[in-house]
């Protein structure tokens, strides 16, 4: 016997001996985890450092991410600085463009996937690498559902682009030289020749579409380092920023401070104030519903919106609601400085990832520089309160949300007849048809796009009928259960709830009817009898669920937009 047999034995307290492969016998599941990190040249002195997860989503399929691999180098020398063991794992990537239907058919599956892989592998702490529109809402998720201590850092955006003398950028001018493509001003060779310059370099798209927002918005609830969400993906200064969040997520790791201590009421609406004042994309309404919920919060995420947009001013002039792109807000001082500006109408007890009060945080953060006019005061802001509108009505009796900041304010009070389309499909084949007669009075009804008909598509802005765009029309009033792309315009409501999929007034809705959209009244009516109503309720057959896989899936239980479109099991 040695002197050393009746010693106990000791059991590391690493994360890497926590969460083992169960082969019904601890020790031996230890030791051999330990044998194959060995195998990668891991030592016991590297293994019994935080280990730090690094959830990416690089792929080729996501050209917004195509710099990414540099980012995550940045972030895994900021944990290895730290004194951390960064282990990164790719999670599935979706990127906006190339996936059919719609990426927000797999937001839920990212969510899932992100909140598995992070309670399935050891690890003391987690970066999350996002940018494309719905993977950081689905990180925040999954992060929020795991509540491991975790931070985000987003991809960044694009620089903008140039094409004959005119600044271009994804993807508000991709819809503006569209729209004067289908009215006849550029032709094909055009449209093909402006192309190239649309998306110039890696980075998410570089107006306030969705990934911007919510880029910023995770900033507002205190999830990510403040100040990093506006540094152009190709810039020193994006590298830099991925570095402190490496060595800041060490620090996490030892503070064990995890994203439901963070994320509150407080941040909730803190983000919806900050949604409105930069002009953000309504996608992030439903996404912060999301992550409400997955957060165990129980609040009316569109009576808390209509109330913040009655008091917040647009204060950042950057498309679609403004003139300028996302470096430029970069160059006037960041996203540190939307908060500076902001601070009188935000919670600034608030937590932070940065361990300490968002007030703390924005102390020592100067304010906007006078020199720029990106970001403005809230005594000299860019637009009116109200960009984001709430409304309800016999259309909407859950509620519907318009983006009032990129519109043509003459349709925000219209009544007209409506034009009705099934299904995107169905708009697609019929919408440029002159038989149908539809003048600039119509309203554009499209409905089976919702989240269970479709995984709710960004179908909702409807393009203006060819020959009425070749008339000069540029703006019409479009209803649907659809969402539509941050980064577009136009007086288009969106997210009608209940969806027509599940039964709601959507579903029944004529060619003919009369709605009227008041925006000040915060309403959305269609003007149809009740009895009328409650005899074609009679005749509706809702659609049936595809027949296996995650579409069955997600049909069967997915919730409404305005619950945040996440599963009832969630
Ligand atoms: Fe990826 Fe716009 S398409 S951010």
């Amino acid at each position: 016997m040695s002197e050393h047999d009746d010693q106990p034995v000791v059991v590391r307290t690493s994360a890497v001996d926590g969460q083992l492969t169960s082969y019904g016998d601890p020790a031996f599941s230890r030791f051999l985890r330990r044998a194959f990190l060995n195998s990668a040249g891991l030592d016991d002195d590297d293994l019994d450092r935080p280990i730090i997860g690094i959830a990416h989503t690089i792929s080729d399929y996501t050209t917004c991410h195509r710099h990414m691999p540099q980012l995550v180098d940045a972030v895994r020398r900021g944990v290895l600085e730290a004194g951390g063991l960064p282990f990164s794992f790719p999670v599935p990537s979706l990127g906006e463009i190339l996936m059919s239907p719609t990426t927000m058919l797999y937001r839920n599956l990212l969510a899932l996937t992100v909140e598995e892989l992070i309670l399935a592998q050891p690890m003391d702490a987690v970066v999350l690498v996002g940018g494309c529109d719905k993977t950081i809402p689905a990180m925040l998720m999954g992060a929020l559902s795991a509540d491991t201590p975790a931070i985000v850092i987003a991809a960044g955006p694009m620089y903008s682009g140039n094409w004959r003398g005119q600044r271009l950028g994804a993807c508000t001018d991709c819809r503006n030289l569209w729209a004067r493509h289908r009215a006849g001003e550029l032709d094909d060779d055009d449209i093909t020749e402006s192309r190239a310059q649309l998306a110039p370099t890696g980075g998410t798209c570089m107006v306030m579409g969705t990934a911007s927002t919510m880029a910023i918005l995770t900033e507002a609830l205190g999830m990510a380092l403040i100040g990093t969400a506006t540094a152009p993906a190709p810039s020193g200064d994006r590298l830099r920023n991925g570095v402190a969040v490496g060595r800041r997520a060490v620090a996490i790791a030892d503070e064990q401070l995890r994203p439901r201590s963070i994320v509150g009421e407080a941040a909730i609406r803190n983000a919806l104030t900050t949604l409105v004042a930069i002009g953000g994309s309504t996608n992030a309404v439903i996404h912060l519903a999301a992550i409400a919920k997955r957060a165990g919060l129980s609040l009316s995420m569109l009576d808390e919106l209509a109330e913040i947009s009655r008091r917040t001013p647009l204060i950042v002039d950057c498309k679609p609601a403004g003139s300028g792109y996302l470096p430029d807000v970069h160059a006037a001082g960041g996203s540190g400085i939307i908060f500076k500006a902001l601070v009188d109408l935000l919670d600034t007890e608030a937590p932070t990832v940065h361990g300490v009060s968002l007030g703390t945080v924005l102390s020592v953060q100067p304010a906007p520089p006078n020199w720029q006019r990106v970001v403005r005061s809230i005594d000299d802001p860019v637009g009116p309160v109200g960009g984001l509108a709430v409304l309800r009505g016999s259309l909407a009796p859950d509620g519907a949300v318009l983006k009032c900041s990129a519109t043509n304010q003459a349709l925000l009070l219209h009544t007209g007849p409506a034009a009705v389309f099934e299904s995107p499909d169905d708009l697609a084949a019929r919408i440029d048809d002159p038989a149908l007669g539809l003048t600039p009075d119509h309203i554009v009804v499209v409905r089976n796009a919702g989240p269970i008909a479709a995984g709710m598509p960004e179908a909702g802005s409807a393009p203006i009928p060819r020959y009425l765009a070749q008339a000069g029309v540029t703006d019409m009033v479009r209803v649907s259960d659809a969402r539509m792309s941050g980064t577009a315009s136009g007086t288009v409501v969106l997210h009608v709830s209940p969806e027509a999929a599940a039964g709601g007034p959507l579903a029944l809705v004529h060619d003919g009817d009369l709605i009227t959209l008041d925006v000040a009244a915060g309403r959305l009516d269609l003007l149809v009898d009740d009895d009328v109503l409650a005899a074609r309720k009679q005749d509706w057959v809702p659609p049936p669920p595809p027949e296996r896989g995650w579409r069955r899936l997600h049909h069967l239980h997915v919730g409404s937009a305005t619950e945040g479109a996440d599963f009832d099991f969630c």
